[in-house]
């Protein structure tokens, strides 16, 4: 890395000079080639004793001036850059080609077969020789940096750097060999009620508007019927009640339709009396008998074949003529006051009754005389 180190122009020049200074002669050892071209450049007597070439120049024994080098610069002594620079400004100055002495020895040493590693980069930085093209200084000295630095010189020439690898490549091989992870599945979240929608809300209260309003409605319901039916029983209170009995006065048909000694039975339901023609008191008449026994109030029954009126209740009898004889009866049957209407017909009238212990069948409204 230290052979790379950049070298500037004076830094060059000052190792070229001193070496020149010193009178050494070039050496094959790996610095001085890199940093001084030209001192890698062989005799031309190495061009013919291919021996030079030798793996032996890596040794650090330093090399035999060459006839070439004394040729080139009197006195034993080569030539330095600075030296070869001023010679072939003056040659071009002049219009002549440089001298071939010693661009032929470099030619001729270029191919040599002790070129090295180290060996090869003079011979690239000696190209504009072989050519035989004049250069400038300025291209001498780019071509020595190019020599002893390979590496760009500016950032536009510096090779674009390789692409970040992902960091997958990174990771240990332990790692990428590891099983995927199994990412652990979790239980599935109880599901949240639904919230109640607007229109649930809205179904619920008209609903219990509904359900309060029926409430209400029934309530003032039963309040207005139950208000009607104490007005009814009111107003029933106020009319007291009234029994749908017969008229007290009836007619029973002509005296034609009563035979003597016969007991009419048939107005008994209706009315409650027995027509009779029989005799009372040895006069023939006709009197209506009331049918309620005067013992309890039960009705008796006529018993045509026994000709008496026997009660069922306690058998209290009694005569035709409605006299008691029989019986817990104390008394006779009560009559009800007889007329011979308008008509001709016969007239009752049980608004009026007579009794017989208080001799009121004397009455001749209570018979007709036959
Ligand atoms: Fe007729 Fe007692 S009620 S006998």
């Amino acid at each position: 890395m230290a052979e790379k180190k950049k070298l500037t122009v004076a830094e060059i020049l000052a190792a070229a000079r001193s070496s020149d200074g010193k009178g050494e002669a070039p050496t094959a050892s790996p610095v001085a080639s890199d940093s001084r071209p030209e001192d890698a450049l062989p005799a031309e007597g190495a061009s013919a004793k291919p021996t030079a070439a030798k793996p032996t120049a890596a040794k650090p024994t330093p090399a035999k001036p060459t006839p070439a080098a004394a040729q080139s610069a009197p006195g034993g002594a080569r030539p330095s850059v600075a030296d070869i620079l001023a010679q072939a400004r003056a040659k071009k100055a002049s219009g002549e080609q440089p001298a071939a002495s010693t661009a032929p020895s470099v030619k001729a040493k270029a191919p040599a077969p002790a070129a090295t590693s180290v060996a090869t980069k003079p011979a690239v930085a000696t190209g504009g020789a072989k050519t035989g093209v004049q250069r400038d200084t300025a291209s001498i000295l780019a071509a020595a940096r190019a020599a002893a630095k390979p590496g760009p010189t500016s950032k536009a020439d510096a090779p674009t750097r390789p692409a970040a690898k992902p960091r997958e490549s990174v990771k240990p091989a332990e790692e990428k060999a590891a099983p995927p992870r199994t990412v652990a599945t979790l239980p599935p979240k109880p599901v949240k009620p639904a919230k109640k929608s607007a229109t649930e809300g809205e179904d619920r209260r008209g609903f219990m508007q509904i359900a309060l309003g029926s409430a209400m409605a029934m309530g003032f319901t039963a309040l207005s019927v139950t208000g009607g039916l104490f007005t009814l029983g009111l107003a029933r209170f106020m009319f007291p009640n009234v029994l749908a009995e017969p008229p007290s006065k009836f007619k029973v048909g002509f005296k034609d339709g009563f035979p003597q000694g016969k007991v009419e039975t048939k107005y008994v339901a209706q009315y409650g009396v027995w027509v009779v023609n029989g005799d009372f008191q040895g006069q023939q008449q006709i009197y209506a008998l009331k049918t309620v026994c005067t013992h309890l109030g039960c009705t008796p029954s006529w018993l045509e074949a026994e000709q008496k009126f026997k009660c069922p209740c306690h058998g209290s009898g009694f005569y035709k003529d409605g006299v008691n004889f029989e019986g817990p009866a104390p008394r006779p049957l009560e009559r009800y006051a007889i007329r011979t209407a308008d008509d001709g017909q016969l007239e009752i009238d049980k608004s009026k009754a007579f009794q017989e212990e208080l001799g009121q069948w004397a009455d001749p409204d209570s018979y007709i005389t036959v």
